[in-house]
């Protein structure tokens, strides 16, 4: 079949919401690293990796030889039995997080790694109220569509009652209209009010994404997060870190969360923990854990495969020292990032992130602070970049916002390629 066939039936069988990338959607078939290729036999750099997932590289060989081994020996248990590659991840993962997380419960989606964790913090507390954050994204549930702050995610009224949405730490777009060198973080110390006028003044916790991802990549100042947990702790609540974009190394350090002195009494894990294959985690700690009685399953959670793919994904990041690549990869990108602003200073009017999870926002016209989103331009430099093979990925609530972010093992003349491309797009669509 090829692509044109493919995109016909994907239209006539799937979801109409079920949006895809592009005009003329790629039908993507087979890849090598950062290289992905269509049916067609076009060949991409691949700067998005299946939404920040594919951690390690398409096909990567470690992690394939491992669900080849378990898939042979053993495909689906549930969470009924322990099996070995779900208690090796387990004690993998506790050993790599921080301060005192010492219990796991497996899940198959980032959804369901935030749902357990509000759950948890709700029985752990006795409170029901949870702070959220506008422009976040906690996924496709009922809770997790309330948790989320984007009315596009958001199919019917809140459904979740007692979900409190502080402000978003957008410096860029500033909620209080402030500059960050001065502002005192007043947007977290807004969260004390928002619990003392709008909850019952006791609440279960708070929500947070050490960096915004499906909001834009939004990087709150380096104090936000600790400012919030002392309040949140004060009101009875617990500190939910969802590291579902920003773990594994993606920032450049381990877990985005470790850019605040924060630890983080609840964290949720998924996209990059298994290159692909579906499976999250919810780590807590032992007080959070043994408070939760009521018995619980996850049919698929904890798969022997996905385990063991994501054990290797582990020993992979560590083998190859990932985490310093995606540091010193990202420098590289950014730079690059910014010297392409330079040149196109009315387009690009923000470039943020923390290693390789890079984003441009596009404006109208940034040299006169004219900021309005400009999403056209955005879809414009989508149809370029990927003339000139390369994939990217959009964000924020306005469709304005560039996200970047390819596998952590990604080279620097990968990068290189990358931003050349990018400069070129842009020259191509006559940004200014
Ligand atoms: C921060 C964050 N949390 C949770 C989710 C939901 O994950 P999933 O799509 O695996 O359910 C996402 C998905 O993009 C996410 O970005």
């Amino acid at each position: 079949m090829d692509s044109k066939t493919i995109r016909a039936k994907h239209k006539e069988y799937m979801l109409p919401a079920v949006a895809n990338y592009y005009q003329e959607p790629v039908v993507l078939h087979e890849g090598k690293g950062a290289r992905i290729k269509d049916l067609d036999g076009n060949t991409y750099l691949d700067f998005f990796g299946g939404i920040l997932t594919v951690s390690v590289g398409h096909a990567n060989e470690r992690v394939n030889n491992a669900i080849i081994q378990q898939v042979q020996r053993l495909s689906h248990v549930s969470t009924l039995y322990p099996t070995v590659p779900m208690v090796e991840l387990a004690e993998k993962l506790i050993k790599l997080a921080p301060g005192n997380l010492k219990k796991v419960f497996f899940t198959a989606s980032g959804t369901e790694a935030d749902e357990t964790a509000v759950n948890l913090a709700q029985v752990a507390t006795g409170n029901l109220e949870v702070i959220a954050l506008r422009h976040g994204y906690s996924g496709r549930s009922m809770l997790a569509q309330s948790l989320t702050a984007h009315s596009n995610y958001r199919s019917v009224p809140t459904q979740v009652a007692g979900i409190k949405h502080a402000m978003s730490p957008y410096c860029y777009r500033c909620p209080l209209k402030l500059e960050p060198s001065s502002c005192g973080v007043q947007c977290a110390r807004d969260i004390e009010e928002l619990i003392r006028t709008t909850t019952t003044g006791r609440i279960a916790g708070m929500l947070a994404e050490p960096i915004q991802g499906v909001g834009g990549f939004i990087v709150p100042p380096k104090e936000y997060l600790e400012i919030a947990a002392e309040i949140v702790r004060r009101y009875g609540g617990l500190m939910i870190i969802d590291e579902v974009q920003t773990g594994f190394g993606r920032t450049g350090k381990m877990w985005g969360a470790q850019m605040s002195g924060v630890e983080p009494d609840i964290m949720t894990m998924a996209k990059g923990i298994a290159n692909g294959l579906p499976l999250a985690a919810t780590l807590a700690t032992p007080f959070v854990a043994d408070a939760f009685k009521a018995s619980t399953i996850s049919t698929f959670g904890g798969n022997p495969v996905s385990c063991a793919a994501a054990s290797a994904v582990l020993d992979e990041i560590e083998e190859h020292r990932l985490v310093e690549n995606a540091a010193r990869r990202g420098e590289e990108l950014r730079v690059g990032l910014e010297r392409i602003q330079k040149k196109y200073p009315k387009t690009i009017g923000d470039v943020r992130g923390m290693g390789l999870m890079q984003a441009i926002e596009l404006v109208v016209d940034e040299t006169i602070k004219d900021r309005t989103p400009n999403p056209k331009a955005t879809l414009r430099l989508f149809e370029e970049t990927k003339k000139r093979n390369l994939l990217i990925g959009k964000g924020g609530l306005y469709g304005n916002t560039v996200r970047i972010a390819p596998p952590l093992n990604v080279t620097a003349s990968e990068v290189e390629e990358s931003l050349k491309i990018l400069d070129e797009s842009f020259a191509a669509m006559g940004a200014n």
